[in-house]
């Protein structure tokens, strides 16, 4: 594939990635539901089993889920009521996620200079991350909600990695450079939108709720995000800081953007507490993703 910044012009760039927004995989309807009952803070556990309970496939994943080596239980589970609070809803949610969406967040993706899986990788360790850094929060707010909002936060990638095939070394060269602020300037410079604004556009037609669409929206410049979800928006910036920090990044704009130092006003956080949220991040993470593996390959 050619470079593209040479054969095309921004208007038409931004075309192409509407029709690519357009044409990306659908939410499931339960996904969508999860979503929008955990963004409530009066929301209970219940309410989440009564999704899983109406959805066959779902109910199957979570129960394989739970019951995979990752968790090493003593005795099998065999209720969803069980399972759904052993789990957390923030698994079910990954779960429901995943089986809709988990393709478009598993696809190589050239234009980043990574494999396949970095991206879905690097979103679950900033969903972990995230939820720990939420623990520091000082005002009120539902530490599950970082981790689903840190799962989906560079959805946008997914959809921008294709147009920005054989650009990367041009754009850290920019940034190097002085040209651009970050990876985000440069792929607005190139293209015209960046993976932050394809995120939020996904996130609009998936109708995720609104502070989910902020914290896609804003990760990398949390200070833009209206004062209601900011505290969200913060606790997802440092994740994602802290992910590609761990070497969970995705490719070639890893370390490409700047800290907003802003996070004091909202959260409590001091990086002597650091070691203690990367070292439970991690145990989190390579459960899960040890538990979700099992789970695809179980079923193939
Ligand atoms: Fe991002
Ligand atoms: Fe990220």
């Amino acid at each position: 594939m050619e470079d593209l910044r040479f054969v095309m012009t921004e208007q038409k760039a931004v075309e192409e990635i509407r029709r690519a927004i357009e044409k990306a995989p659908l939410l499931s309807a339960n996904a969508q539901r999860l979503m929008q009952i955990t963004a409530d803070t009066d929301h209970e556990l219940g309410d989440v089993i009564d999704i899983v309970k109406c959805d066959a496939t779902l109910t199957a994943r979570v129960l394989r889920v739970v019951n995979s080596a990752a968790y090493d239980l003593l005795n099998p589970i065999s209720s969803i009521d069980r399972a759904v609070s052993y789990l957390g809803e923030r698994m079910v949610t990954c779960i429901a996620i995943g089986d809709s969406v988990g393709n478009l967040m598993n696809r190589p993706m050239a234009g980043y200079q990574a494999a396949a899986g970095e991206l879905w990788r690097h979103d679950l360790f900033t969903a972990f991350a995230a939820r720990e850094i939420a623990r520091c929060a000082r005002g009120d707010m539902t530490i599950d909600l970082a981790f689903t909002a840190g799962l989906l936060h560079d959805i946008g990638k997914a959809i921008l990695s294709e147009f920005l095939h054989g650009s990367a070394e041009n754009l850290v060269g920019d940034i190097d450079a002085g040209h651009v602020e970050n990876y985000l300037g440069g792929e607005k410079k190139l293209l015209g939108m960046d993976h932050a604004e394809i995120g939020l556009e996904l996130a609009k037609s998936w109708q995720l709720p609104t502070p989910l669409q902020s914290a896609i929206a804003f990760h990398h410049e949390p200070q833009r995000a209206p004062e209601e979800d900011r505290l969200l928006v913060y606790a997802v910036h440092l994740g994602d800081i802290i992910a590609m920090m761990n070497g969970f990044g995705t490719g070639s704009d890893s370390m490409q953007y700047q800290l907003d130092q802003g996070y004091q006003d909202y959260l409590e956080f001091d990086t002597k507490q650091l070691p203690g949220i990367i070292l439970e991040a991690t145990e989190l993470f390579r459960q899960a993703e040890a538990s979700l593996t099992q789970n695809q390959e179980t079923e193939s």
